[in-house]
């Protein structure tokens, strides 16, 4: 997969801001904690916003962040917002921790923040396919040197497989009348390959309901993403590997933005003997950051510890 280990703080020259406002940066920072030349791990690192606040209230004890994301384009608007700051930003996917440890030769971390989902920078790129208010191809990959895209799922998949995708990753309900449209489309050598055309079927497909606002393909563009980019899977990964590689007293913070996600995260805080949840509810933003930050209303935060072990 997707984790070459270069340490992008080390590479090219450095370009645009991001546009991405971090959600709940005082909560992250407040409830990790990070402790005196302690490592924490941002594997998720966006447009920097979490990672620099945590660097800045690491870097007074002498600890450091090492961060990763799986977009390569997150280096070009990451490189300027870390100069100066301690630290290191990798190319690759968080549940690749080992390999990420590896190469910064880290033995274990202090504290752990995934904030999950796309930026703002990804959304606001039209060659990405990620918002539907606008076109461009429909590529829907995090990472879009590696893998399948959405237009290559779609242009392959049986009519069952894209069904049962959009139902279960997006929890559409009218999943097969969509599915159903998207092979009429292939069948009449039309193949579904840019936004616009397969926001027009989710339009035609879905009726827009009683006070039910969210666009009619918001859940299906959602189920084409968490496939495309396997993001179930590689959370479940990741919440089995990365207990192990932290200190005891540890801290991992997990903000995530849909039931799917949170239920993944509440079962590993809940099942995991390595794991003490430090809330049964997960925390919100406040409605102060929802008016500014839009983004974040649906945001939720869990937050656990890792517990000492006796053997
Ligand atoms: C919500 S943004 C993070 C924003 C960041 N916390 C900030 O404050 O600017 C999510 C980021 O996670 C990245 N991402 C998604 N899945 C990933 C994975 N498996 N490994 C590494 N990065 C991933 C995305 O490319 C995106 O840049």
């Amino acid at each position: 997969m997707n984790a070459d280990e270069t340490n992008l703080s080390d590479v090219a020259e450095q370009s645009r801001k991001s546009c991405h406002v971090s959600v709940m940066p005082a909560e992250v920072v407040q409830w990790l904690e990070p402790v005196a030349g302690g490592v924490v791990f941002d594997g998720t690192f966006g447009g920097g916003g979490h990672s620099v606040l945590l660097a800045r209230a690491a870097s007074e004890h002498g600890g450091r962040v090492l961060a990763v994301d799986r977009d390569p384009a997150a280096a070009d608007v990451g490189l300027a917002t870390i100069a100066g700051l301690p630290i290191d930003l990798f190319c690759g996917s968080y549940h690749q921790v080992d390999r990420i440890l590896k190469a910064a030769e880290v033995e274990a971390l202090d504290g752990v923040v995934l904030d999950l989902g796309l930026s703002s920078d990804q959304l606001e790129d039209r060659s990405r396919g990620f918002s539907f208010n606008g076109d461009g191809p429909l590529d829907l990959r995090f990472d879009p040197t590696r893998g399948r895209s959405a237009k290559e799922f779609l242009a392959q998949a049986t009519e069952k497989e894209i069904a049962d995708a959009i139902y279960q990753f997006g929890e559409e309900r009218l999943s097969r009348r969509i599915a159903k449209q998207i092979v009429m489309r292939r069948q009449e050598r039309k193949p579904v390959k840019t936004v616009a055309e397969l926001v027009d079927i989710c339009r035609r497909c879905v009726p827009r309901s009683k006070g039910h606002d969210i666009h009619p393909a918001t859940r299906t563009f959602q189920a084409l993403r968490i496939l495309v980019n396997e993001e179930l899977a590689i959370l479940e990964s990741a919440l089995k590997v990365l207990p192990s590689r932290m200190r005891p007293g540890g801290r991992i913070a997990i903000i995530s933005f849909h039931s799917l996600e949170d239920r993944i995260v509440k079962n590993a805080f809940r099942d995991d003997e390595r794991l003490e949840p430090l809330m049964r509810k997960p925390l919100r933003p406040s409605d102060e950051e929802v008016a500014v930050n839009p983004r974040s209303r649906s945001a939720k935060m869990r937050v656990a510890v890792i517990r000492r072990l006796v053997p």
